[in-house]
């Protein structure tokens, strides 16, 4: 049945007024459905892919607010009835999930401390000659940038950057290969299983080192993590990043080859607004990971009851054009550009410095090495993955020039 009040592929269950959007085609291409949503009222009951229900806040200045609202919590545990409640985090990696606002925000901090100006100031050479050899690598020719660049390079160098052993290096990037790639069909429990072998061997290969992680081991040995926050945060750092990054990475080469063409981009040099513009443009992040409403509040005229569940659409909000003029459209000098693509608020990304410097890095690397990179495929039949809070490109066929 289709929407009465929307058009096409926005299909509602009148029994229960709960709309159901989450499908491959929306991967693919969000923003129609997107846009009728935001048009018509922007806050909606949706069916996510698993079955429960949510709510759905589409506008940028509600998706904002959300953000910055304490009403709205990450915590889990104040999740109440049936709604969706996130991906199923096994108990020994859900520190950051089952967590109060305070113990969030000290676990945060011992991030932050490693992603301060100072500590990315010593990365400032380091990440772009790591890229510059991983892309330098690659040999001219037919290549899929998914699997032959974008799914290596997050091992490569940010495990070089975070300071992981070879061996570990590689079982991250061996899990990576079996996840993302796009005939991947992993079993949950053999999934679970590698990721418990690579954090076991990160405490082990980090220990006494100094490093991001070694310094991170250092704090469950003196006391200030426990053994399951000290796996939490790893879990979050190794796992939760590694696929929106690869969906940024190339997602932005596709992007570029498609909107702007290899030789303007070669010769304007992508630098940070180039990488905020794809940011909001692509949106890798779909949703914000989900907020429970810790007491009955109002979302753009909405009732959303204490321990329902509330999904935050960055996507949409980036696309608002309340806020963003031609928001279909590519502008690398975009300016202003108040994009929620890394969040916003308490729970934002902390690796938002990391994000822009080693993606500016890697397109000014790879544009300049391959400046006549074509696309062998149609971009409108090019397939993407179907998990509904993220979003990228399965395969981006090339042939690097
Ligand atoms: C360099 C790799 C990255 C690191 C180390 C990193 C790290 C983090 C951390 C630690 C958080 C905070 C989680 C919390 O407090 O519960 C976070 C949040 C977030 N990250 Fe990243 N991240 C990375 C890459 C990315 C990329 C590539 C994207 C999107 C393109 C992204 C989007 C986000 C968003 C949207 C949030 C906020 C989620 C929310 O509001 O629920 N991150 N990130």
């Amino acid at each position: 049945m289709t929407c009465v009040q929307c058009t096409s592929r926005v299909v509602l269950d009148k029994d229960e007024g709960v709309i159901e959007i989450f499908d491959e085609g929306f991967a693919a291409d969000p923003w129609p459905v997107l846009a009728e949503l935001r048009d018509d009222g922007g806050v909606h009951r949706v069916r996510t892919p698993d079955g429960p229900g949510a709510w759905l806040v589409t506008r940028y200045h509600d998706v904002r607010a959300g953000l910055l609202d304490t009403r709205l919590t990450t915590d889990i545990r104040r999740a109440a009835g049936k709604d969706y409640r996130g991906f199923g985090v096994p108990p020994a990696f859900e520190a950051l999930q089952a967590v109060d606002a305070d113990d969030h925000a000290r676990l945060r901090g011992f991030v932050a401390a490693e992603m301060s100006a100072r500590r990315l100031a010593e990365w400032d050479d380091l990440a772009p000659s790591l890229i510059q050899d991983h892309v330098g690598r690659i040999p001219p020719g037919p290549l899929d940038v998914v699997a032959d660049v974008a799914l290596p390079l997050p091992a490569a160098v940010l495990g070089e950057l975070l300071g992981l052993p070879a061996s570990v290096r590689a079982a991250l990037l061996s899990w990576a290969e079996s996840t993302l790639a796009p005939d991947a069909a992993p079993r949950a429990r053999d999934t679970l299983a590698a990721m418990h072998a690579v954090v076991t061997a990160t405490v082990e290969g980090a220990r006494g080192a100094d490093t991001v992680l070694g310094r991170l081991v250092e704090h469950r040995r003196t006391g200030l993590l426990t053994a399951d926050e000290l796996s939490g945060l790893l879990f979050y750092l190794l796992f939760v990043w590694y696929e929106v990054l690869v969906d940024l990475l190339a997602g932005s080469v596709l992007t570029l080859l498609a909107h702007v063409g290899p030789r303007r981009t070669s010769r304007s040099g992508p630098g940070s607004a180039t990488v905020d513009e794809l940011l909001r443009l692509l949106s890798p992040q779909v949703l914000a990971g989900p907020r429970f409403a810790r007491v009955d509040l109002d979302i753009g005229g909405h009732v959303v009851r204490t321990g329902e569940t509330v999904l935050l659409c960055l996507a949409a909000a980036n696309h608002d054009p309340a806020v963003f003029d031609e928001p279909d459209a590519m502008r690398q000098a975009r300016n202003p550009n108040p994009h929620l693509g890394l969040g916003h608020g308490a729970v934002s990304c902390l690796g938002n410095a990391l994000v822009h410097k080693v993606t500016a890095a890697f397109l000014a690397a790879w544009f300049g090495r391959f400046p006549a990179t074509a696309l062998t495929a149609d971009p409108a039949e090019i397939r993407w993955r179907s998990g509904f809070r993220h979003r990228g490109p399965l395969t981006v066929p090339v042939k690097a020039a």
